[in-house]
């Protein structure tokens, strides 16, 4: 069974979707550190942001392994690193490469192959697994969003004001909505889940429900 959980930025995605992954005992898989470690390389080898083409070769030799809790990239564990404000800031550039986004979605449709999974990004329910079993569209308000990241950036012990979160978010979610290839969109059959003012706990029982309500169908 094939679970999307597609939403915007600081909608709480990322851990909620790993717990709903360990309550179901499914795999994992965050589709947005894969581009999150793209852009990682790009900004290591310090290329010319214009030359998509460098990202695409990036794109096709690098070792990206998700099956544990880490994220391993050519051997090195960098789950850390890619959350930095800064890999954020560059994964544009990886989101908005067609080359890039054809080779991870390639990688993305393996790794579900044959497995019960929860796969969590922007595209997911739409155009990497159309006809995945049961698909979410997780959000919140921008200003809970904004409020998670800080948190969870000052959690890392980057401190950053909660405006200038708030205007980065803005952008990022314009340029998700409105990117050409792989856009963020809510899939027609998706369940929509507004997790304002909801518990971590909520959100996962919830969820929980909602596969159950497929598994069960
Ligand atoms: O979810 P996360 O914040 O880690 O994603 C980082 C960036 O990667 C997003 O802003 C988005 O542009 C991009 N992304 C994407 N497609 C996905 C997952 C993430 O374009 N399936």
């Amino acid at each position: 069974m094939i679970v999307t959980i597609d939403g915007p930025a600081g909608a709480g995605k990322s851990s909620i979707s790993r717990r709903l992954a360990e309550e179901l005992g499914f795999e994992f898989l965050d589709t947005g550190a894969m581009y999150r470690a793209i852009a990682l390389l790009g900004l290591r080898a310090e290329i010319d942001w214009a030359d998509g083409d460098r990202l695409v070769e990036f794109a096709k030799s690098a070792s990206i392994d998700l099956s544990g809790r880490a994220v391993i990239l050519d051997g090195e564990d960098v789950s850390h690193e890619i959350r930095s404000q800064q890999v954020t800031q560059a994964t544009r550039y990886a989101a908005g490469n067609v080359g890039v986004r054809e080779e991870l979605v390639r990688l993305q449709r393996e790794f579900a192959e044959g497995k019960d999974i929860v796969t969590e990004g922007r595209d997911q329910g739409t155009l990497v697994f159309p006809h995945a079993e049961c698909k979410v569209f997780l959000t919140a308000s921008p200003e809970e969003r904004a409020r998670r990241r800080v948190r969870d950036l000052a959690s890392r012990g980057e401190t950053v004001a909660l405006e200038d979160i708030l205007q980065q978010q803005t952008k990022r979610d314009e340029e998700d909505s409105q990117r050409e290839v792989g856009p963020l969109l809510k899939a027609e059959d998706a369940v929509e889940v507004m997790t304002d003012g909801m518990t971590e706990a909520e959100v996962l029982l919830k969820l929980v429900g909602i596969v159950q309500r497929y598994q069960h169908a």
